[in-house]
């Protein structure tokens, strides 16, 4: 066939990219950061104590102490995370903090003393494994590479991880030590996972070797973007039913609640986790910042009131969303090059990112070509352990900082350069 539709195609996008080129425009779709707009709701957090320090149980908060936190942020944190107080720990501005924390103490000084480090376990040829459910966050990756922590990319499907190939690889191999999860509105596919894979993840504790974490970093558990929420099973309760509650350590946060640098952090897990953790986290620090946890618990007071504060939170998000989703539909929606549609897209129901896969092989040349015309996008890749995604398709797409119009001038650029790289790669 011969290419010249194909190729005046191409001539006449590379105009209007060219076009676009000389407007010097400076846009950035990458990181998932909270818009100012969406700050300024927490506002009321600044001077909330008005000089009142005391915890419930008569602790002064300015001072040192209180590993597991303040009683009220451990009761909120349950509520928040469906779990008892007992079972939760209430930390400083990070969970990723918290996350790296726990699998750096697991790896070295182990989950029930040294005896238990998962670094004994390794030998010549023979490094501590995590699954990495792929596409995945980048920043769990970074915290495996950081331990030389071999990372091993699972499937996602539509309900989660594939679970086959995660007890599969689980039951044979004892130096997998743990797994990474974003079990809702996962960054950066959307997915929630099923009930099924919950149960089933609850169950791998039984199968798994030695020590082994499921790391259920719950980040996006109350921020949906629709008005029927997705429900997901509990893997604390499932845990506990099946005997596994130490191989669960659910995680979470206020950072895209109140402040996103100056939140509290929330980790669930078997009392005896805790502790163990707890007096790991003490070697580091005399205590968390316990005012803001009491800030945080005024402030957020109980479900109903942090439920009608993400519905705000929503109210900002969406329209920035539905603008991403328009410009691409709009844009790419019904176009086709050698039969095969320019790209596919998700359409989360809650959560900050929509994630983008190009024709096979593209990404990268997507992402430099709007890098050239002044919009930046996280760098191809940058979703997948080392940094290499096996197709060079994904791309994620954070639109919950720019202001809907950046983001629709961003989207309109993104557009045309998918187009280019796919007809670029069609004429080659
Ligand atoms: C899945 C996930 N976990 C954790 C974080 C960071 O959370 P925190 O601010 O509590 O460290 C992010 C931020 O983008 C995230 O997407």
């Amino acid at each position: 066939m011969s290419n010249e539709p194909l190729q005046a195609r191409h001539d006449s996008l590379l105009k209007d990219y060219q076009a676009i080129q000389s407007q010097g425009l400076n846009l950035d779709l990458t990181r998932g950061k909270p818009s100012t707009e969406q700050l300024n709701l927490s506002d009321a957090l600044d001077g909330i104590l008005q000089g009142s320090y005391q915890t419930r149980d008569g602790t002064d908060c300015r001072n040192y102490g209180g590993a597991l936190g303040i009683p009220e942020a451990r009761q909120f944190a349950a509520d928040y995370l469906e779990t008892r107080p007992e079972q939760v720990m209430v930390g400083g501005n990070s969970s990723l903090q918290l996350m790296y924390a726990y699998v750096m103490n697991a790896y070295y000084h182990g989950v029930r003393g040294a005896e238990t480090a998962w670094i004994r376990e390794r030998g010549e040829g023979r490094k501590i494994r995590f699954l990495c459910p792929s596409p995945g966050y980048d920043r769990h990756f970074t915290v495996c590479e950081s331990l030389d922590i071999e990372m091993i990319p699972v499937a996602m499907t539509e309900a989660g991880p594939d679970m086959d190939e995660v007890e599969s690889l689980v039951s044979s191999d004892p130096l997998i030590k743990g797994i990474w999860c974003v079990p809702k509105y996962s960054n950066p596919g959307g997915e929630v996972y099923s009930d099924e894979v919950v149960e089933r993840m609850a169950k791998l504790g039984r199968i798994a070797g030695a020590n082994f974490r499921i790391m259920w970093d719950n980040a996006y558990a109350a921020h949906h973007l629709c008005d029927q929420p997705p429900r997901l099973a509990n893997l604390l309760t499932l845990s506990e039913q099946q005997g596994t509650l130490d191989n669960a350590v659910v995680i979470g946060s206020t950072s895209k609640i109140t402040f996103a640098g100056s939140g509290i952090s929330f980790l669930a897990s078997s009392e005896a986790n805790l502790k163990q953790f707890a007096s790991q986290q003490t070697v580091s620090t005399i205590g968390p910042d316990k005012v803001n946890q009491l800030r945080h618990v005024k402030f957020l007071k109980d479900m109903p009131t942090l439920e009608a504060l993400m519905q705000r939170h929503r109210e900002i998000l969406e329209p920035k969303f539905n603008a991403v989703i328009r410009e691409l539909e709009q844009g790419l929606g019904d176009k086709q090059v050698n039969d095969q549609p320019l790209g596919r897209w998700t359409r989360p129901e809650g959560g900050y990112f929509v994630l983008f896969d190009t024709q096979p092989g593209l990404a990268s040349r997507v992402v430099e070509l709007t890098a050239n015309a002044g919009v930046k996008l996280t760098p191809a890749g940058a979703t997948w352990p080392y940094g290499k995604d096996p197709n060079n398709s994904n791309i994620r797409l954070a639109p919950s900082f720019p202001k809907v119009d950046d983001i629709t001038q961003a989207m309109k650029v993104f557009v045309i350069c998918v187009e280019l790289a796919t007809l670029e790669a069609a004429l080659k």
